[in-house]
């Protein structure tokens, strides 16, 4: 006989701190940079709590990470419902983590209950969300939905590691998940995520209902010039690109966002070559990070970009050369989805919003190959990337409620 799945807040809130312990900062964060050592020790806690569970655990050719059980009609694709485990590198407790860990607390609930679903459940933990040791991010998402990985095996990640070595050795230190291929039909995807923004707690809804994520540009500058002498060039003979450079990012900060609310524009990376104290740099490279809801406007932006970061190396007798790293375009998600996880709010009688996603998800990729929806919950003072993130217990267990009711209405359709 079944019983009712219940989510087990207490499980689930122990499971958060069990991770957050992984990878921890001194400052209370995760420094849990995808295919690191960290991240390796993240995917097999995982993967043990499921083996101990009597659940199937898999992982694909770009580390993806999936947990299944089975449902009663074999020959319906699975739904799947997860997150990601890596983090930024001093990131939060949260992003990520919380919407996988309750993925398994939900597929627990299930087990716990001997509830019946039609379609099998799977967890996945994606690879590489967050691309800051290794960018672009959403690899393991992009990879399982059919992107062509060709050209990542030689990254270089910011820490000089190479992607094809990690990741392989991400793979190897887990040889209880069986290899499958990367990609397969999907019945759906729903994620839980924490808001990273600061709608939610502001007015105080537990939940945000995701009908979209907004595009995602990612840029790398680099200006060139030439390097001499700190105290013997005069200023008529300097080619400094650290002066091009910082009149570029000045004069795009004090435009872009200004000008245009929806606009995010964002230099989150910079440095000189050769980075001596006492010579002028013969190179300074920096990234460029753009978001808008409207798809046109990245285009604009980056236009934008290009135009100025070329005029202000013109001013230093300088060039600039700019490459796209990263282009994201936004999506919709599928309004049956979307309608799933409002009923299952409701049903809870939660009060709820609709609400665009400011930051990237994997569920954009998935929303290409399934109906796929997320679910939010708020984040103090919407920080995040940041090792100060934080979610209230309570809304991190409504959250969980949230995703096991959508799970069950979405894997066994009427
Ligand atoms: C995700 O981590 C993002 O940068 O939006
Ligand atoms: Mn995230
Ligand atoms: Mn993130």
């Amino acid at each position: 006989m079944s019983l009712t799945p219940r989510i087990d807040g207490d499980r689930l809130l122990g499971r958060l701190d069990a991770f957050a312990r992984i990878g921890a900062t001194p400052a209370g964060g995760v420094n849990r940079q995808a295919f690191s050592v960290e991240d390796r020790r993240a995917r097999r806690l995982l993967a043990e709590l499921a083996l101990e569970r009597g659940f199937t655990v898999f992982q694909d050719g770009i580390a993806n990470l999936f947990i299944r059980r089975e449902g009663t009609d074999a020959t319906l694709p699975p739904f799947l419902i997860g997150s990601h485990l890596d983090s930024q590198p001093t990131g939060g407790r949260f992003d990520g983590a919380l919407g996988t860990l309750s993925a398994f607390e939900v597929l627990e609930a299930l087990e716990d209950a001997r509830a019946e679903t039609r379609m099998p459940v799977e967890v996945v933990a994606w690879a590489n969300e967050e691309g800051s040791r290794f960018a672009p991010g959403v690899m393991g998402s992009m990879a399982f939905t059919g992107a062509d990985t060709a050209a990542w095996k030689s990254i270089v990640g910011a820490d000089g590691a190479l992607l094809a070595a990690e990741l392989e050795a991400t793979i190897t230190a887990l040889p209880e998940a069986a290899l499958r291929p990367t990609g397969m039909p999907i019945s759906g995807y729903v994620e839980l995520h924490i808001e990273q923004g600061p709608s939610l707690e502001k007015e105080q809804l537990p939940i945000g209902v995701v009908t979209a994520v907004q595009g995602t540009r990612w840029l790398e500058v680099s200006i060139q010039g030439t390097s001499g002498h700190a105290g013997t060039t005069d200023l008529a003979y300097r080619r400094d690109p650290m002066v091009a450079a910082i009149a570029a990012i000045h004069r795009l900060q004090t435009t872009i966002m200004p000008l245009d609310s929806s606009a995010r524009l964002t230099v989150g990376r910079i440095a000189a070559r050769p980075g001596s104290i006492n010579a002028i740099p013969q190179s300074v490279a920096f990234t460029v990070d753009i978001r808008h809801p409207r798809a046109e406007q990245l285009n604009v932006i980056e236009a934008e970009v290009r135009q100025v970061c070329a005029a202000e190396a013109e001013a230093q007798h300088c060039t600039a050369v700019i490459k796209r790293s990263f282009d994201m375009p936004g999506a919709a998600f599928s309004p049956d989805m979307v309608n799933t996880v409002e009923e299952a709010a409701r049903s809870l009688q939660l009060q709820y919003k609709q609400m665009i996603s400011g930051a990237f998800h994997d569920a954009l990729f998935l929303a290409r190959v399934a109906p796929a929806a997320m679910i939010f919950v708020p984040c103090r003072d919407g920080l995040s990337h940041n090792e100060a993130e934080y979610v209230e217990p309570g809304d991190a267990v409504i959250g969980a409620h949230v995703l096991l009711r959508t799970a069950i209405m979405a894997a066994s359709p009427r």
